[in-house]
């Protein structure tokens, strides 16, 4: 046997060794995020099935959370619904199947926010449907309450890393947020925007 294949024999076991380490630690880690799901549920969201959490995920008023089948939420990530502006008894945050909500990424809903089947939030994004009131000058703006307006993100969207979606905004179909954007105004299906304010930079092949 000649150097060279002692070498890539040491290889192969450590490439088979690291597969498998891998594996382990990738199954745990799906069994634990599986746990963590069921957490959720015992505390009030309500979801289908497959869900997995990751770690430190924070839930606000969770009985006011609705998700489908197969959804992740990411390490990190906030669902908040403070209050419930719009007394419907219908849930304020509502993700369809297959939603992925990135890292760090908050949800800031008092009256509605509702994520479409196969969406991708990527990490570190905001998405509220509430301003501050600030028409008053001689009130500070703490006091002056808040506004709200739904937000509606459609299907097989991909929003894009360190994104804001700000309240009374709805996202067609099909489209992409780039790393980044603000999004203040619609945006149309199968469309791609991008800045602060987010403004149309191409559309999507599918149109
Ligand atoms: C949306 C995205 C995929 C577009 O990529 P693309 O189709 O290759 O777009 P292009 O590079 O052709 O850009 C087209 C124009 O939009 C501009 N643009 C692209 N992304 C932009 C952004 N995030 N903010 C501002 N302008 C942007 C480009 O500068 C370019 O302008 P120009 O024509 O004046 O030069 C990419 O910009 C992006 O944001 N990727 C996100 C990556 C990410 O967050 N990953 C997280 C993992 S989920």
């Amino acid at each position: 046997m000649r150097y060279g294949d002692r070498k890539s024999e040491a290889n192969g076991f450590r490439k088979l060794f690291y597969r498998i380490r891998q594996g382990m630690a990738w199954r745990l880690d799906c069994g634990v995020s599986r746990w963590r799901a069921l957490i959720a549920s015992l505390r009030g969201v309500r979801m289908g099935s497959d869900c997995l959490f990751g770690r430190c995920v924070r839930l606000q008023a969770p009985w006011r959370i609705w998700m489908g089948q197969h959804c992740t939420v990411d390490a990190y990530a906030e669902l908040k619904c403070p209050t419930d502006q719009s007394r419907s008894g219908h849930s304020n945050i509502s993700l369809g199947d297959h939603v992925f909500v990135g890292r760090g990424t908050i949800i800031d809903s008092n009256l509605g926010v509702t994520i479409g089947n196969n969406t991708f939030v990527a990490p570190f994004c905001f998405i509220t449907d509430t301003n501050h009131v600030f028409a008053s000058k001689d009130t500070l703006i703490r006091l002056q309450g808040y506004s709200y307006r739904q937000v509606t993100i459609g299907q097989d969207v991909w929003i894009a890393a360190h994104c804001v979606i700000l309240a009374g905004v709805t996202i067609g179909d099909g489209a992409v947020v780039a790393a980044n954007s603000t999004v203040t105004r619609d945006v149309a299906a199968c469309s791609v925007v991008a800045g602060s304010p987010a403004r149309i930079i191409k559309t999507t092949a599918r149109n």
